[in-house]
């Protein structure tokens, strides 16, 4: 197979081309990133030279050079988007153009090259907010977004599931819950909070601290849209978590532990506005239906990933300062 993997050189699209080229060595991904803030080229520079790999820098709104790439592969992985909240609280635009009409360009490319089937990766977000005794989200929630970045993602997920019923694309939709591990951009709560503890930092917990997230390790994450796209049924949702419920102060003051500091470097400040309150995922129809099942524990997790950011200092600190784009320039040439 010749797979087209939109946003690779972001956190889990590195991920899931190093996962990709590893459980299938007979095929091939081309990765198509528009190199934003978020895509550092350095996260793949171990498989640069791997003849199954290749990388194509643009974006997915640009349709003539979507329609040529897509002409030549078999299938898409759509991890493409803007994916942080608070940036889409302070300006939704990119948001819109990228995650809505970014994908429906790739809908549009994979239907006019004979039904490509489409895989679109999506996020639990799109639920909304849980009450403390809401079952968790599952394949029949019903939408409910409640920030800018949630309210493109679903309206992604609509768009695809819509070429399904309107004109027969073979698609499928993942909605995944928190993902931590390697290659996380630092500031996201998890690798910023690593890395602002190992540089002697305050850790800024939004609100009282109170909000649940379900993590997942990004390994198993890439696993579950592997598993989907080798095994899902065409048309269907599947929902991907890991049953790790844990209030973000208990979360961080594990990390505080981990590394053997104290919880004064804990500083409360302002919350992020529309904060939802609780997320939490049931894949029970992925475990049944695809044999899928998240293999690391939060505790394991933890470790690997504490551990990575020790072993990674350099990538952190150049991901703060912008040197990652240097990386581009040396390898690809001037944008
Ligand atoms: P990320 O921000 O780390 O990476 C996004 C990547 O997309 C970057 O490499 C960026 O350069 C690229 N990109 C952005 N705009 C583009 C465009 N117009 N054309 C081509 N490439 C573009 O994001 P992530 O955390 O790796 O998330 C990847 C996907 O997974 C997203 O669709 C996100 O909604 C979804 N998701 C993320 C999580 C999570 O916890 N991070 C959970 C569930 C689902
Ligand atoms: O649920 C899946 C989603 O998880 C993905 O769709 C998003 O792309 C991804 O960014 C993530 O969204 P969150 O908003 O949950 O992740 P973030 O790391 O930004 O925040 C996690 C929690 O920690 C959230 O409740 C806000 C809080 N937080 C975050 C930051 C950055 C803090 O308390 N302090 C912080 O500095």
């Amino acid at each position: 197979m010749k797979l087209l993997v939109t946003g690779g050189a972001g956190f889990i699209g590195s991920n899931f081309v190093r996962y990709f080229l590893r459980e299938h060595p007979e095929d091939e991904v081309v990765n198509l990133d528009a190199l934003t803030y978020a895509g550092n080229l350095e996260n793949l520079s171990d498989i640069e030279g791997d003849p199954r790999y290749t990388f194509v820098h643009g974006s997915i709104t640009d349709r003539d050079l979507v329609f040529d790439l897509v002409k030549d592969v078999d299938a898409i992985v759509n991890f493409a988007a803007e994916s942080h909240v608070d940036r889409s609280i302070l300006d939704a635009d990119a948001f819109v153009k990228t995650n809505v009409l970014g994908t429906l360009v790739l809908l549009d490319a994979a239907l006019a090259h004979g039904k490509k089937r489409f895989h679109h990766v999506s996020t639990d977000e799109v639920f909304g907010s849980l009450g403390p005794d809401d079952p968790a989200f599952d394949e029949n929630t019903p939408y409910a977004p409640r920030n800018p970045y949630s309210a493109s993602k679903a309206a992604s997920d609509h768009l695809v599931r819509a070429y399904f019923h309107t004109h027969g694309l073979p698609i499928t939709i993942s909605n995944c819950s928190n993902n931590y591990g390697p290659y996380h951009f630092p500031e996201k709560m998890i690798p910023l909070f690593i890395s602002n503890l190992k540089e002697g930092k305050t850790v800024p917990v939004y609100g009282d601290g109170l909000q649940i997230r379900d993590w997942i390790y990004v390994e198993d994450h890439c696993s579950g849209v592997d598993a989907v796209l080798q095994k899902g049924k065409i048309g269907e949702t599947y929902t991907l978590g890991d049953d790790n419920e844990v209030k973000n102060l208990d979360l961080t003051k594990t990390m505080i532990g981990l590394l053997g500091l104290s919880e004064d470097r804990i500083e409360f400040v302002k919350d992020r506005p529309g904060h939802d309150r609780r997320y939490a995922t049931n894949s029970s129809k992925a475990r049944e239906e695809l044999g899928w099942e998240a293999k690391t524990t939060l505790e394991e997790g933890l470790r690997l990933t504490i551990d990575w950011y020790e072993d990674h200092k350099e990538w952190s600190d150049r991901c703060k300062s912008g040197a990652y784009k240097e990386y581009y320039e040396k390898n690809y040439g001037s944008k």
